[in-house]
């Protein structure tokens, strides 16, 4: 696999600019079912009502390059858990920015705004098949919890999900 891309992305807020690559991203039914969601219905590719639904309970961030500054996918932190500090996880990269590293590099760069926001802890689903996500978290110190049976339902089919969580040490190991 080609690592080009480790230690040079970023992540920072979403701004107008993102818009498209992030409607796209909504709008890829593949991308959706693998995100255990589901296309937005009607069409309805408002990226800035997105963001803000997802920042109710949670924070999403864009995952840029750090040589142009253009997004590459984005990061989010949803149903954060005040008490008990835990949160999910989850991540989407546009199609030409997959097998390069970004993904190990913005989910460790997650791991340092969870720990900013205080967080002891971040679970994320991942369906069984989706080996390459599976695999970057395993990496990432992610361990499985449990497999969910038949319980993402894409409209054609259901599909078993894994459950993952991943402790964020106080500080960053060094
Ligand atoms: C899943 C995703 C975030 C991974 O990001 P990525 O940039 O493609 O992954 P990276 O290049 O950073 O790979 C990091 C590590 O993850 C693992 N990995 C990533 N893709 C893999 C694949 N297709 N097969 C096997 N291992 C893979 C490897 O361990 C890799 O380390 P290595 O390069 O030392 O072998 C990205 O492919 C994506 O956005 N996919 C579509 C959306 C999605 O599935 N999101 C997750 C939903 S749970």
């Amino acid at each position: 696999m080609r690592s080009g891309m480790r230690g040079r992305v970023k992540l920072r807020p979403v701004v107008v600019e993102d818009h498209a690559t992030l409607a796209a991203l909504r709008a890829d039914v593949e991308l959706q079912h693998l995100l255990l969601a589901n296309p937005p219905p009607g069409g309805d590719y408002d990226v800035a009502a997105w963001i803000v639904r997802r920042q109710a309970d949670g924070a999403i961030w864009a995952i840029a390059d750090l040589a142009d500054d253009a997004c590459l996918g984005y990061v989010q932190i949803a149903a954060i858990h005040r008490r008990n500090r835990h949160a999910h996880f989850g991540i989407a990269l546009a199609p030409g920015w997959r097998g390069l590293g970004v993904g190990e590099a913005a989910t460790i760069a997650l791991l340092s705004e969870a720990r900013a926001l205080g967080l002891f802890k971040l679970l994320l689903e991942a369906r069984v098949d989706n080996h390459g996500a599976i695999a970057l978290y395993e990496k990432l110190g992610f361990r499985r919890v449990g497999t969910l049976q038949h319980h993402y339902d894409d409209g054609g089919r259901r599909h078993d999900v894994l459950v993952m969580e991943r402790e964020i040490p106080e500080e960053p190991a060094a």
